[in-house]
């Protein structure tokens, strides 16, 4: 048996410049899709450009980068090229836990590695298991059943209309406007269409018809020893982006924000309207950011991560999921647009998600902070 300390990373030599290996799933359009995959299928992988712009990123300060492909010649890849450290966006292949492959085998591996470990990505994944999580801490979630089978009874609680979405998918995958089902019959055939068509549980949600917020988070409690912008972060060493609101009311599917949606660029037509900083009352977003913490902190997300909620019939936040490996496109991933309203260049934001990540794999000096003796001069 392993002995208890031992599941922390291990310690890595103190270097100033590192090989980092930017490790992602990428979108080839080109290719045919394989038969018997959704039609939406790898809507969540990344394009080429999206990487050249992270390692373009980590290069400003230095450091030299190579882009791995996160498939089945991996292992083999991290073997030869031996990086100090793996700034991971992997989606992942297949199975229950695909965003959890990476984070596995580098921790097999002993090989550092950016953002959340193998269990919150497994977790996140599953936005049933998530939410469970959720309400047994008292976080607010809409009333939901999973369905794994299709004819299961409904529960009394679930009063149409009723939301339907695959239980382990992200960017939208899985939601359109039929996700919206008014009655028993819509339901049942949506939901065997789920578990059909992606190979998976459908989660069944009461349907949320009000404003639909995501909220950022990046840092840790000791974030400021290791960050290159110390001042971004509040005492308890988070920092909350400001909030977008995605307004989907003029988009291609009114008030959902879909795969349809979400794949058109920011500011096009049939697009969701991106509002950020979202115009909320100060209560509504002290809530918000209070609810995306805890989120964060429950499911053991490490560094950054970006929660979706939605407002109920009368106006309470419900959270839908938590996104553990957000998306990093410069200029339309959530984050990045959280992130430059308010001023936080991308170079500076990557830089940032990588040095929290080394510095818990101790490849970072502390910063010396002013002692107690020292502040009382
Ligand atoms: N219970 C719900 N009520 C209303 N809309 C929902 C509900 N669940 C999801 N949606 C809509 O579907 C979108 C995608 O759902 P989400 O749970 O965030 O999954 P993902 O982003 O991983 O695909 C949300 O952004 C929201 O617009
Ligand atoms: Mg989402």
């Amino acid at each position: 048996m392993i002995p208890r300390g031992e599941d922390k990373p291990p310690s890595r030599p103190m270097k100033r410049y590192w090989k980092v290996a930017v490790i992602a799933n990428i979108k080839d359009d080109s290719k045919p899709r394989p038969e018997g995959v959704p039609p939406d299928a790898f809507a969540d992988f990344d394009h080429i450009e999206t990487v050249d712009a992270i390692r373009a990123a980590i290069e400003t300060d230095g450091h030299q980068t190579v882009f791995l492909h996160a498939d089945a010649d991996l292992p083999y890849a991290l073997r030869e090229v031996k990086p100090d450290i793996c700034f991971n966006i992997a989606e992942g292949l297949g199975g229950d836990a695909r965003e959890a492959q990476v984070p596995a085998l580098l921790e097999l591996l002993r090989i550092p590695y950016t953002g959340s470990r193998v269990l919150t990505n497994g977790i996140s994944l599953d936005k049933t298991l998530t939410k469970r999580i959720w309400r047994d801490r008292r976080l607010p979630v809409a009333p939901f059943q999973e369905f794994t089978i299709g004819d299961e009874a409904l529960r009394p609680e679930l009063k149409f209309p009723l939301f339907v979405k695959p239980a382990r998918e992200g960017t939208g995958m899985g939601v359109d406007l039929k996700a919206i089902v008014k009655n028993e019959k819509e339901m049942r055939e949506r939901v065997l269409y789920i578990i059909n068509t992606y190979q998976q549980p459908a989660l069944v949600e009461t349907f949320l018809p009000g404003r639909e917020f995501t909220v950022g988070i990046l840092g840790r409690a000791d974030a400021k020893l290791y960050s290159r912008h110390p001042e971004w972060y509040e005492k308890d060493g988070f920092h909350r982006f400001p909030i977008l609101e995605l307004d989907s009311s003029r988009s291609v599917t009114p008030n959902v924000y879909s795969q349809a949606s979400k794949s058109k660029e920011v500011g096009e037509e049939g697009a969701p309207d991106y509002v950020c900083p979202a115009n909320i009352d100060p209560e509504l977003e002290r809530k918000l950011k209070h609810f995306a913490l805890r989120a964060h902190q429950l499911l053991y997300a490490l560094d950054i991560s970006r929660t979706d909620i939605r407002l109920d019939e009368e106006g309470n936040p419900r959270l839908l999921e938590i996104n553990t490996l957000p998306g990093l496109t410069p200029d339309y991933s959530d984050l990045c647009l959280q992130a430059k309203a308010e001023g936080i260049r991308y170079e500076d934001l990557i830089l940032e998600i990588l040095y929290l990540g080394a510095s818990r794999w101790g490849m970072v000096a502390p910063r010396e902070l002013p002692s107690a003796h020292h502040a009382k001069k």
